[in-house]
């Protein structure tokens, strides 16, 4: 394993290899490592000669800065789980290696075809702007030929799709499915910030996302919505911000009938700790 802590250290490495021969994948993070992680590192060192791991704490897709100050942050303890990789190069760049300027945070112009409007998007204004700009910059830094994304974050693998369509059309952007705890809580980052008993009040969002799909074989899937809702409103250790199913390829509006494929996703608040997690209907 190498480590970069500079946009010249990894420059210099990558003019040295024979990109006509030998393939990159990139898994993009931002640190604060867990087993979803290495299973998409896992995955990108069997499919490709070198895998390139970032990890940066983006500012620019924070619309919280209380947020951003407590997102956990451990490079030591990071580098430690990754150095079973031998193929992998962990590039940890400064902020003035990603934004050398102010232009730099200008966010790519795209049409998202309103997948930036909706739950995420709409809950957190600025994040989507934020986080295609830091993936636009880091594909054009690092160069790789695929890129690996967790499904947790089903939205942002949509978004990151469609950057690759319009900027990227060379990078194949591959999506892995969510881990999950022994409990069924997804795997994340944020998890490090929740007491023993918070994680346990967690694991409870995976169960009203299955309650969601399985009410949804014998009841129309609006009800089920409304019955799961009214349930996570008396759940005194969750704070609901939304439940909500669209179609899985456009994130607008399920409908039964049209719609090909839908799922079901949820944001809520457990001991003042923001997660999300989503599942097919
Ligand atoms: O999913 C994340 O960890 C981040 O949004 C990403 C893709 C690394 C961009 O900062």
């Amino acid at each position: 394993m190498k480590v970069f802590h500079s946009n010249s250290e990894l420059d210099f490495w990558s003019a040295n290899l024979s990109k006509d021969t030998l393939s990159i994948g990139f898994v993009p993070t931002m640190g604060a490592l867990h087993l979803g992680h290495l299973k998409l590192i896992e995955r990108a060192c069997l499919e490709n000669d070198y895998v390139v791991c970032s990890i940066y704490v983006n500012p620019t897709q924070f619309n919280n800065s209380e947020d951003l100050a407590k997102y956990p942050r451990d490079l030591e303890k990071d580098l430690k789980l990754l150095s079973k990789f031998p193929n992998l190069v962990v590039y940890h760049p400064s902020d003035k290696d990603i934004y050398p300027t102010d232009d730099f945070k200008e966010p790519p112009k795209i049409d998202l075809k309103g997948l930036e409007k909706v739950m995420e998007g709409a809950n957190r204004p600025g994040h989507f702007e934020g986080v295609t700009t830091v993936v636009k910059r880091l594909f054009e830094i690092v160069r790789p030929q695929k890129a690996y994304f967790g499904l947790k974050d089903y939205q942002q693998y949509l978004i990151v799709k469609r950057l690759a369509d319009s900027y990227f059309p060379e990078i194949e952007i591959i999506a892995n499915e969510i881990i999950r705890s022994e409990k069924g809580l997804a795997l994340s980052s944020r998890n490090e910030q929740l007491s023993n008993s918070g994680l346990i009040q967690a694991a409870r969002l995976n169960n009203y996302l299955r309650q969601v799909v399985s009410m949804s074989r014998n009841y129309s899937i609006h009800s089920a919505l409304e019955k799961i809702i009214g349930e996570i409103e008396l759940d005194s250790n969750i704070s609901l911000e939304y439940l909500t199913i669209a179609d899985a390829e456009t994130l607008s509006d399920y409908n039964q009938l049209k719609s090909k494929a839908g799922m079901v996703f949820i944001a809520a608040w457990v001991e003042n700790i923001r997660l999300i997690d989503n599942m097919r209907l």
